[in-house]
């Protein structure tokens, strides 16, 4: 009840286009995305704040959307899974790392990875692989024992070559 008493229309910021939605007071940011806007890369997990798959991120940081109001996202830059690659042709780097490196299976956790990997390396370009495991300490993955993730995040780091399909090293 006291949701539908603080609905209004707003603009979300997502990927660079600005979607007017209709958002309640207690609405979070991941059911936006999904059921309003229609970006279902971003996956519902747990919904409590626990596996890291619903990750967006906003103003460049990670915040996992299910447990984050879609309110507070006014004015500001919300990024998501749909929003990584440069163009449909090409993927982002650490997309194409993680593929080659084996480290996706059922790919449930991927967005979730690939965003908080995202903002690691905004933070730290050159992480070890202990920064990059407390960096996606976050983001739970059940089929891949993370290595491989781990070691697509170091990859991208090194500058290994991707968009080719060239491994670099
Ligand atoms: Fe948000 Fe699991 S669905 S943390
Ligand atoms: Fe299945 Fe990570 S690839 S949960």
């Amino acid at each position: 009840m006291s949701n539908q008493e603080t609905s209004k229309s707003v603009f979300l910021n997502v990927n660079g286009v600005s979607y007017p939605v209709t958002i309640d007071g207690g609405r979070n940011l991941l059911s936006v995305l999904r059921g309003e806007i229609g970006l279902t890369g971003t996956k519902e997990g747990c919904d409590d704040c626990e596996c890291g798959a619903c990750m967006v991120l906003v103003d460049g940081q990670p915040v996992n959307s299910c447990s984050y109001l879609a309110a507070q996202t006014q004015g500001r830059e919300i990024t998501t899974i749909e929003g990584v690659a440069p163009s449909p042709e090409e993927m982002d780097p650490l997309q194409t790392n993680i593929l080659e490196a084996g480290g996706v299976q059922c790919g449930f956790c991927t967005p979730g990875m690939i965003l908080s990997a995202r903002a690691l390396l905004e933070r730290t370009p050159h992480p070890s692989e202990e920064e990059v495991r407390i960096g996606l300490s976050g983001n739970l993955c059940r089929c891949t024992g993370y290595a491989r993730i781990v070691e697509a995040v170091q990859r991208t780091a090194a500058g290994a070559k991707t968009a080719t399909g060239d491994t670099g090293q």
